[in-house]
């Protein structure tokens, strides 16, 4: 099989941080792919062609029968391999060394390596400036080395914390390059992938001018549909897809009345203007609303709109005579597969399905343009589309919309009321320029009234809660220390501003115990 790019394998052993050894080769414009130990064998090997290998760190320990190893081909294929952590003591065991466990020699958190020995070819601009500080997390170690190996870095603990057989380029270190307690480790990456001769072919550029290919290759003469959220995944999926097939996409536009202040016309406004884009905008408020009317259950929210959404795709599908392929915004997190970490064999592959159900019922088959991007590279294929930068920039936005953000029952009164706070709130955010520092922020309207006193009277109104957090995946969050000059500004515009709210609220639960939205 030929492949577009030059691919760098990485094989998981399921440490906690493999997906930031991705990260890592990603931007230094390498293809890299992650694959689950026991997945990876020595026909998979020999098809995925990898320029160079990365063994991932992990949970178990190599003196256990049974653990996890490398494909055995590995050691003939010729290529650059790098060890982390279990990695290197996987590498060490199958050539020959030894790996011993604990004896008080285990270490976790930051550490600081000498140099030792030679100078090596990975450890280029390591060291220049006196001892490197280093992430460890490891139990066993490397006790004997296999023949061929020297040792080039030391801690305190860990007297074999760099080896290296250079002739045959295996590498092997027990700390953790790729976490941001390893401040030079992104150097040591770029010295690997150097020495595996990759040329730096994965950019956003080539990335665009492949998938067009590959979108006209699959599509053919049929028709592509997409349901368009307006959030940057989908919206880029969009864009990539029409400039590969033009008028045979068709993009729909569910309007489900839970939307922000003005956001339904932006998003069509923009993409049938600036892209030209085929979109079938359906105004839905009222069916969906109607809908929720007595609703206050989360669980029957979500799968009241949830249904609702995919009759009113469905319905839309059907007007406009159906297509053969269903596009979606699928990211690469979302397909990786994961070692599981409790032990045995099993993998849990993680599924992702923006429109669930759909494509099996209404006899589709998926396209997933951005299958092999990370959020960052999608954001960077956006601007070299020319998604305006605001657009790349938003904050996330939750499928079932400003219904998540009204505990109790949604009305029609409580989601007006909460569109003019997150509108207050939001450009109070972007005055201050803290936008871009805010993984997400938003108003929510709390099921209760409060009593308070305005001009000479008594009032009786609602509450508005604020959250904003900082993530890097929305999987935890910690919330954004504002300072208290700005709260209590935002709090005064949203009272003067808001009809109806006579209170403000800050929330400052971190997640967990919480989650980002209210429900
Ligand atoms: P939670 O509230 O689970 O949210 O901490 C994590 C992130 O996911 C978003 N979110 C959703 N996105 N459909 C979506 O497309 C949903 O049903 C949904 N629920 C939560 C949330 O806004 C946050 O960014």
């Amino acid at each position: 099989m030929t492949h577009p790019h030059q691919r760098l394998l990485i094989i998981d052993f399921g440490s906690q941080v493999t997906q930031l050894i991705a990260r890592r080769l990603r931007e230094l414009n390498v293809y890299c792919e992650i694959h689950p130990c026991n997945r990876v064998d020595d026909g998979f090997l020999a098809d995925f062609a990898p320029q160079a290998v990365i063994l991932s760190g992990g949970p178990d320990s190599v003196t256990r029968p049974g653990s996890p190893r490398a494909p055995a081909a590995l050691w003939t294929l010729g290529v650059p391999v790098l060890g982390i952590c279990y990695g290197q003591q996987a590498m060490m065991e199958a050539l020959g060394g030894r790996v011993e466990s604990g004896h008080g020699t285990a270490e976790f958190g930051r550490a600081l390596v000498n140099a030792a020995g030679g100078p090596l070819d990975l450890l280029e601009g390591w060291f220049d400036a006196g001892p490197e500080q280093v992430w460890m997390s490891h139990g066993d170690h490397v006790s004997r080395l296999a023949p061929g190996f020297a040792v080039y870095g030391t801690s305190a603990n860990a007297p074999y914390a760099i080896t290296a057989d250079p002739a045959r380029r295996f590498y092997a270190v027990q700390f953790h390059p790729e976490v941001h307690h390893t401040p030079a480790g992104a150097r040591l990456y770029a010295n690997f992938v150097r020495l595996g001769g990759f040329s730096g072919d994965w950019t956003m550029g080539a990335y665009r001018e492949d998938m067009i290919a590959r979108i006209r290759d699959q599509v053919g003469t049929g028709r592509v549909l997409m349901a368009l959220s307006g959030g940057v995944d989908s919206s880029v999926a969009a864009v990539l897809l029409h400039e590969a097939i033009g008028e045979r996409l068709t993009c729909v536009f569910v309007d489900h009345g839970l939307m922000r202040l003005n956001e339904a016309d932006e998003v069509v406004g923009m993409f049938r203007g600036a892209f030209n884009l085929p979109l079938v905008h359906v105004d839905a408020a009222d069916r969906f609303l109607d809908a929720l009317a007595g609703v206050s259950d989360p669980e029957v929210k979500r799968k009241t709109i949830g249904r609702l959404f995919i009759e009113v795709f469905e319905a839309e599908a059907a007007r406009i005579g159906g297509a053969e392929f269903l596009g979606q915004g699928t990211l690469y997190p979302d397909v990786i597969e994961s070692v599981s970490i409790s032990g045995g064999p099993s993998v849990t592959i993680k599924s992702h399905h923006n429109v669930g159900g759909l494509p099996e019922k209404m006899g589709m088959k998926l396209i997933e343009p951005l299958r092999a991007l990370f959020k960052d590279e999608v954001r960077a294929l956006g601007r070299e589309l020319g998604l305006p930068e605001p657009f790349i920039r938003r904050h996330p936005f939750p499928g079932p919309g400003l219904a998540v953000r009204c505990p109790g029952e949604v009305t029609r009164e409580k989601l007006d009321i909460l569109r003019a706070a997150d509108a207050v709130y939001l450009d109070q955010i972007r005055r201050h320029g803290l936008y871009d520092e805010i993984w997400q922020a938003f108003a929510a309207i709390l099921p209760m009234r409060t009593v308070g006193v305005m001009g000479d009277g008594r009032t009786y109104d609602h509450a508005v809660s604020l959250r904003a957090v900082t993530s890097v995946d929305g999987m935890t969050a910690d919330y954004y220390p504002f300072s208290h000059d700005f709260l209590s500004e935002t709090a005064t515009r949203i009272i003067n501003e808001v009809k109806g709210v006579n209170r403000v609220f800050y929330d400052v639960t971190s997640k967990p115990p919480g989650t980002i939205e209210l429900e």
